[in-house]
């Protein structure tokens, strides 16, 4: 198979190095639609890092995570190396050959002991800060969260999420010892994390969205699609990278861009069907509510003329609903919200013909 190299994010790196190049005092939300790119992006800027600086990169994505042990597990890569009893050693140690390291590096004498204390949290992020302060000596740390949002339930007495982010903001705004991205789609996710750990002034937000017309053009002209063949895929795709990377790997373009809509459409007939028998349960906070096919069809009807609507005055469990099954997305920024795709828009727009 043809492998696609990187392509162009020149706008969004930039203003990522210019985050790394100043001391660290806020928490960076890297946020997008599905399958924007994030990841893609994130995965090409640590290749790209100079040597100063010392990447850790988590990504929970996939990952069964059901209580605390399971998430250690994941947050940190364990050193089977000998027995060490100081931290500060044991990271002054790891910084002469620090390749890719997925998740933050503890010996494994060091883990074991944190499994056995009692109140768990307050050890890891000791370990945490301690070794970070002994690696920020030589370079600088940047710590990367992708998908956070899997732990977004966990408790251990009270939510896990907002430990981690009192934590964030330790490292971050008090002591400028390391740079943190926390990277997600789920904007509902990012809303109420920004509320209930009181964020405001200390985060900020970068959006990685789908390409532009112009980034998207350079892309498929590269791999010598016709005039033609761009704007189907433009028609189709818009700017989303799986997208049209589906496209580009194809033998017939038409047919595959005509191919991934009808199952936007029929994925998307099935749910109001659906909707017609029950009416799902959402939680907003500690309630319930129960959601109404008219109050979807309401928002959806919206886009049938327009591609964005603001996030206000909107049925809120319908809201949630819709963007919880990635139909919609809500830029937790601007409060815009616009299907997760272009696809998903033309499907919209197909379905509620017949509505
Ligand atoms: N800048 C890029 N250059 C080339 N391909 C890309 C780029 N960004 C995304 N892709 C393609 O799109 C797919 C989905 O991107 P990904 O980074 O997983 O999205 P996200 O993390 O936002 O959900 C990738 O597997 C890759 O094939
Ligand atoms: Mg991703």
């Amino acid at each position: 198979m043809k492998r696609i190299p990187f392509h162009n994010r020149e706008r969004e790196l930039k203003e990522v190095m210019r985050i790394l190049g100043a001391e660290p005092s806020l928490i960076t939300f890297v946020y997008g639609p599905i399958n924007s790119g994030k990841t893609t992006m994130i995965s090409h800027l640590i290749e790209q890092l100079p040597e100063d600086y010392a990447p850790f990169y988590v990504n929970l994505r996939g990952r069964f995570i059901t209580d605390y042990e399971d998430f250690l597990n994941v947050l940190f890569e364990i050193d089977e190396g000998g027995e060490v009893d100081n931290v500060t050693g044991y990271a002054k140690s790891i910084l002469k050959d620090l390749g890719t390291v997925s998740g933050i590096p503890i010996p494994k004498n060091l883990f074991e002991q944190i499994f056995e204390k009692k109140d768990k949290s307050k050890d890891v992020f000791k370990y945490i800060e301690q070794f970070l302060i002994e690696i920020s000596n030589k370079r600088v740390p940047v710590l990367i969260i992708d998908e956070l949002q899997v732990i977004g339930d966990l408790k251990i007495n009270g939510l896990l999420m907002y430990k981690l982010f009192n934590f964030f903001i330790r490292l971050t705004k008090e002591l400028h010892l390391c740079h943190i991205f926390v990277v997600s789609s789920d904007s509902l996710f990012i809303e109420n994390v920004y509320s209930e750990a009181m964020l405001d002034g200390r985060c900020r937000y970068l959006v990685v969205d789908d390409f532009d017309y112009e980034t998207t053009a350079t892309l498929l002209e590269r791999d010598g699609f016709t005039d033609e063949e761009k704007a189907v895929a433009w028609e189709y795709c818009g700017g989303k990278p799986v997208c049209l990377m589906e496209m580009i790997h194809a033998d017939n373009r038409e047919l595959i861009a005509k191919d991934m809509l009808k199952t936007r459409v029929t994925h998307l007939k099935d749910l109001l069907d659906y909707l017609d028998y029950t009416r799902p349960r959402i939680m907003i906070g500690d309630d319930e509510y129960l959601v109404e096919k008219g109050d979807i069809a309401d928002i959806l009807n919206k886009f049938v003329d327009t591609e964005y609507i603001d996030d206000e005055g909107l049925n809120r469990p319908a809201k949630h609903f819709l963007i919880k099954d990635n139909i919609l997305f809500l830029d937790p920024h601007t409060g815009i919200i616009k299907p997760q795709s272009r696809l998903n828009l033309l499907a919209i727009r197909e379905v509620l013909k017949d509505v």
